[in-house]
């Protein structure tokens, strides 16, 4: 997928800019890059990548880190429910616990909205497992996050890690209705 093409995206990110730079009062003291507001709530999209250590207590790190640049916006409960189990599978999945090893957490504030987990591997493949007991109590983590998901995509082998990433909308609520399944891009 590319992710480039989704710079200076039009949409509710550049209405939510212009919001926030308005109540903020940014806009006053001009430099080569513009104002503060101006700089800081930019045209670009926004991007974020951070390693944490491949210990259980780290997933709820990385989803009060994801949680902290999505705050504010309608998705950022789906921004915590992702983060937790894309996370999580990489604690219970994979090399990830093992001494040094580590997950990585790619976000990209921008419309549609970006989450990547990156992992240890060593286990087997992230597999988007449709229910057959609705009941169930596991299984059900990844199906889950691809019914939040515009596109879903797992990418990578279980010798070098995988990549688990879903694009979702920035202005959809967790129990919004979103009106098409995720499409699983390899
Ligand atoms: N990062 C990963 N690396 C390797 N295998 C994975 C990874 N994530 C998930 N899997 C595999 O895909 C299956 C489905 O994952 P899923 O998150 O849906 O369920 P779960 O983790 O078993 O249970 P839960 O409902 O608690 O999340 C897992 O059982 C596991 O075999
Ligand atoms: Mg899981």
């Amino acid at each position: 997928m590319s992710v480039g093409s989704l710079v200076g995206h039009p949409g509710p990110v550049n209405g939510r800019r212009a919001r926030v730079r308005e109540e903020h009062g940014m806009g006053l003291k001009k430099t080569p890059l513009g104002t503060a507001g101006e700089w800081l709530w930019g045209p670009d999209e926004m991007r974020w990548r951070r390693t944490f250590s491949g210990r259980p207590d780290q997933t709820a790190s990385a989803r009060d880190f994801a949680a902290a640049l999505f705050a504010g916006t309608a998705c950022v409960d789906v921004v915590k429910f992702v983060v937790s189990e894309l996370t999580a599978n990489t604690i219970r999945h994979t090399r990830t616990c093992q001494d040094g090893g580590w997950f990585g957490l790619e976000l990209v504030y921008d419309d549609p909205a970006y989450i990547a987990v990156v992992d240890n591997g060593g286990g087997g493949i992230p597999t988007v497992k449709p229910p057959v007991d609705l009941m169930a109590t596991s299984g059900r983590g990844l199906y889950l996050v691809s019914q939040l998901a515009y596109r879903m995509g797992i990418e990578g082998s279980p010798e070098l890690g995988h990549k688990v990433w879903i694009e979702f909308g920035l202005d959809k609520p967790i129990d919004d209705p979103f009106g098409w399944p995720a499409s699983a891009v390899s």
